[in-house]
């Protein structure tokens, strides 16, 4: 049995005038999977995102979303895949439940208060969902903005940076989030600066450097990769970070 990957990225490459921002990445997500995509400020996670959400286009490679190609079916693309972008969609004059069923009613769903209520419902949002998303803290209102890239049900949901800006307690919040949908079987791809994120949500990392995916695994993989460090004989695994930061020294090294 094959089954279509959620989510199929060969070769893409894009510059912005002479900055090569992606230089042909790589990259399958399995459906019911989370995936962290993992990399520096202006590594060009946004730019990778934009493209499968069909914002921007590709300069050369291929991105299949759901199996549909994201340059050919942008149609179909943007029925399949919604993006949370790094900084929120909610309007804030709206109460959280009008935020929901405007969403609703956009993309035609029949019974849009009934799926405002419902998703507010999921995300202990059912309080302050008739109070406007102004007043709302912001993780309250960055979950407000997952929950309204879910109207739909699409099986793919892109999370830019779920949580760069939040506090810690907003934080874990967002992560409890993200580890229920996932448990719902919803496929994640989320970029994120943070390895503990990456660690906490993801069952496979991939790391962005230099415009390439350098390594992609799970967490034991980029562990395995280093060897365990000895204190006091005590063995310790290398956290992510130890390998990440050894990963992209080392390709800066190859580089010069
Ligand atoms: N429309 C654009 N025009 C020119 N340069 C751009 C454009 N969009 C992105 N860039 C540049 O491309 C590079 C990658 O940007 P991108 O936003 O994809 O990075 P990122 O990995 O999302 O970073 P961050 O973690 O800061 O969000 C940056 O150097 C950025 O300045
Ligand atoms: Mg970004």
């Amino acid at each position: 049995m094959t089954t279509t990957p959620a989510l199929q990225i060969r070769g893409i490459r894009k510059s912005f005038g002479d900055l090569e921002v992606l230089r042909g990445v790589d990259l399958d997500v399995a459906p019911g999977t989370v995936v962290a995509l993992l990399g520096s400020n202006g590594a060009g996670k946004t730019t990778l995102v934009r493209i499968l959400a069909t914002l921007i286009r590709a300069d050369a490679g291929s991105a299949l979303v759901d199996g549909r190609d994201v340059a050919q079916e942008p149609a179909r693309v943007r029925e399949s895949l919604s993006l949370t972008g790094q900084f929120a969609a909610v309007d804030g004059v709206l109460t959280g439940r009008e935020n929901l069923v405007l969403v609703a009613r956009l993309r035609h769903l029949s019974r849009p208060g009934d799926i405002a209520d419902d998703l507010l419902a999921r995300f202990s949002l059912t309080e302050a969902g008739r109070r406007p998303a102004a007043t709302y803290s912001g993780g309250m209102r960055r979950r407000l903005d997952i929950a309204m890239s879910l109207i739909g049900d699409p099986p793919l949901i892109v999370l830019d940076e779920p949580t760069t800006g939040l506090d810690p307690q907003a934080r874990l919040e967002v992560w409890a989030t993200i580890t229920a949908l996932a448990a719902g079987g919803t496929t994640v791809l989320l970029t994120t600066q943070l390895l503990e994120e990456a660690e906490k949500l993801a069952d496979r990392i991939a790391i962005l450097h230099e415009g390439r995916i350098i390594q992609h695994g799970t967490l034991a993989d980029l562990q395995a990769l280093l060897p365990p460090a000895e204190i006091e004989y005590v063995e310790k695994q290398p956290s992510l970070e130890d390998v990440f930061l050894s990963l992209v020294t080392a390709t800066e090294q190859d580089a010069r």
